[in-house]
Parts: structure tokens; sequence; C-alpha cells
């Protein structure tokens, strides 16, 4: 699976709307930097046949074994490089460059090294995806991750059992919520992720002024195409942003709209058709399976049926990610009440069901 918010189909449609002539996934130059084992990459090349896929990572482990996941699945289309950034001169630009899960977890001097090259490697309607912490929210974290850290040199035997302790000392609140949001990583993931040796965060606004001080231009964010500011990031405790950027001269034509919109009340009758047709129908006791429940914990779009990316706001994640199988519709209801007293339930979950997003 590729990640929803860095993925080229989904990106383009924002640049589109924002009067950015891109060019078609399906026959682009693709680039990822810090591609890692290939998950999200190869998932690209495997949609695209005709598109270019190149991966570069500085960690030989993670290419060769990219390299081996591309052989068995017999993808002709894509070029894996064992190399730093610093070091890698392509040969030509990309449609797409793609840096998901890199800016917070390398160095300053590899961020600026990042927007030089996109600055310089980035085609003239082209679109670059960069993801970061925010630190709006993020440093609450980083103060939970320091106390999980004098608990493990305290002689927790690992990460896992440092922050099972930290729990039981822990009162209800936010510092309890990112605790258990953090066991529910898991140690794999919580390794690469809040306690990686390098990891930090940063504003919205400072990032959009290094992106800005290298020639590029800001489109908002990567899937919803929206500006945001720092003082909403502040007020909402973001922690996480995947943002556009293109080159400060690209032109930027009419906003196109995306083709064959339909009204949401529209989209929500064709989806229940298509959801009865499937065979889906509401469950007793509805759950999200392992995936799309990390997509809701992450906050990232989560893939319906067809693979395509389903936004969903603050508040409906809250219900979403109480959808584990154990609650029933009637319990989710009320939870719904609280949580997202917007939301129409009833009608939204059968829209839910309807997209394919319960296993
Ligand atoms: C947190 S991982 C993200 C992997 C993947 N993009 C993802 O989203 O799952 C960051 C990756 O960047 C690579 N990396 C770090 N510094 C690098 C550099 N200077 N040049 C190339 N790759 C680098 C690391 O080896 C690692 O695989």
């Amino acid at each position: 699976m590729s990640h929803p918010t860095a993925d080229p189909a989904v990106n383009a449609a924002v640049a589109r709307a924002a009067g950015l002539d891109v060019t078609e996934s399906a026959g682009a130059r693709i680039l990822e930097i810090g591609c890692g084992e290939g998950h999200h990459l190869l998932s690209l090349a495997n949609r695209w046949p005709g598109a270019v896929c190149i991966g570069l990572d500085a960690f030989p482990k993670a290419i060769h074994r990219a390299r081996s996941r591309a052989q068995r699945a017999g993808l002709k289309n894509v070029r894996l490089c064992e190399a730093r950034l610093s070091d890698f001169e392509p040969d030509a630009p990309f449609d797409f460059i793609i840096a998901h899960g890199f800016f917070s977890w390398v160095p300053d001097e590899v961020k600026v090294g990042l927007m030089d090259f996109i600055a310089k490697h980035l085609a003239p309607h082209g679109v670059a995806v960069v993801s970061f912490n925010v630190a709006a929210g993020w440093k609450e974290r980083m103060i939970v991750v320091e106390k999980a850290r004098a608990i493990m040199n305290a002689g927790a035997e690992d990460v896992m059992q440092a922050l099972a302790l930290y729990q039981t000392a822990a009162e209800e609140g936010r510092e309890r919520e990112i605790i258990d949001d953090m066991l529910a990583k898991g140690t794999a993931v919580l390794a690469h992720d809040d306690f990686a040796p390098v990891m930090d965060a940063w504003s919205l606004g400072a990032f959009v002024k290094l992106a800005e001080s290298h020639g590029l231009a800001w489109l908002g964010d990567s899937v919803s195409g929206v500006k945001g500011n720092d003082a909403a990031d502040n007020m909402a405790g973001r922690t996480f942003r995947s943002e556009l950027l293109c080159r400060g001269g690209a032109v930027l034509g009419e906003a196109k709209k995306p083709v064959g919109e339909v009204s949401l009340h529209e989209k929500t009758r064709v989806d229940e058709e298509a959801g009865q047709r499937r065979g889906c129908r509401l469950l007793d006791f509805p759950k999200l399976d392992e995936w799309r429940m990390t997509c809701a914990r992450e906050a990232l779009p989560l893939p319906d049926a067809e693979l395509k990316p389903c936004v969903f706001t603050f508040p409906q994640l809250k219900v979403l990610i109480a959808m584990d199988g154990t609650r029933s519709v009637y319990e989710l209801s009320r939870h719904a009440k609280e949580v997202a007293p917007e939301l129409d339930f009833v009608p939204w979950l059968k829209h839910v069901a309807g997209r394919g997003l319960l296993s």
C-alpha cells in the first residue's frame, strides 16, 4: 500500500486544482527520497508500469530488501539507489519527488539539502510532497519520550516496559492518551518513530519559509490543498503535516475541478448501492482492519475498497478508532454523540460501510 498522503495520484489532483499542469502519474518520473524498504515506491511502480520509479536510501540493508522485493514482484520500472541525498546526481528531472517520513528524521543540514535538491531537480510542472512532525502537538510527545527514556535508564527492559510502567503512574488525560497511542504502535514502529535517534518537529511557518527561501512555492496540504497556519495547529495540537511544493516560477493556470465531482449526498447513495452489490451490510459490531486502524490512529486518510483515500475530520477519526469490533452500533452512536456531536451517525456509518472501509 502507498501512503495516501504521499500518493502521486492524490497529490496531482490537489496540484491540478491549484492550476498546475501536472504530468499523468501513469507515465511520470517519480523519485522517493529515503524510500526505506520500498513499501511506498514499489506499490506505485506496480500500479503504473509505464512510470519510472526511482528510490534512494542511504541505508544499504533497506535498499537490498527493496531490490529483492522489486525482483520478486517482477517490477521492471524500478531503480533503487544506495546513496546519501547529498551524493545523488540524477540524469533527468522528476515529475514527482516524495520525501515521506524523511524531513523530521534527518539533521538540519540535510533538510536544507532536501530543499536544494527539490529546487534543482523538480520538473517545471512537477510537485514535491514533504511530510514532517509538527511542533505544536509533537512537543507533548517529546516530554513523554524523555520521561520514558528516564524510566528505561532506571532499569526497564525496553521501551514497551518503560511505557507500561509510565502508564500505571500517569493520570487520565493527554499524557495518558499519548502513552496509550505509543504502546499501540509497538516496538518496531516506535524505534523508527517517537524513539528514533534523530527526530524533531517544526512549525508549518518555518517549513514554508525554508521552502520559499529555496525558490519553491507552497501549494498547501498534500491531500486537501488547504493552506493551514501555525495558530490553528497550536489550537488543535497538530502532530503531523504533509505539504505540497512546486517551483516558484511554475505557471499556475485556472483551477481544474476533479472530473466526475458529485455532491456528498449523491456520493453516499452511490456508495451505499455499491456496498450492497459487494454484499456489505452494517455489522452489529463494526470493525476496522489493522491497516485502516493504523491510518485512523495516525490521522491519515483511510484507503477504501478501491484503494482511494478517504479523509476524515479529527472527531470522525475518534469514532473510527473506537471501531475495534468490541462496540455495538448503539454504543458507537453514543460515543459519536460525545466526541463528534455534529455527526449524523447512522447515514455516515452506512457511507463508511459502503466505501468498503469495515472488515
Ligand atoms: C523514517 S525512514 C522513512 C522510510 C519511508 N519513506 C517511510 O515513509 O516509511 C527514513 C529513511 O531515510 C533514510 N535516510 C536518512 N538520511 C538519509 C540521507 N541523507 N540520504 C538518503 N537516505 C537517508 C533512512 O535510511 C531511512 O530509511
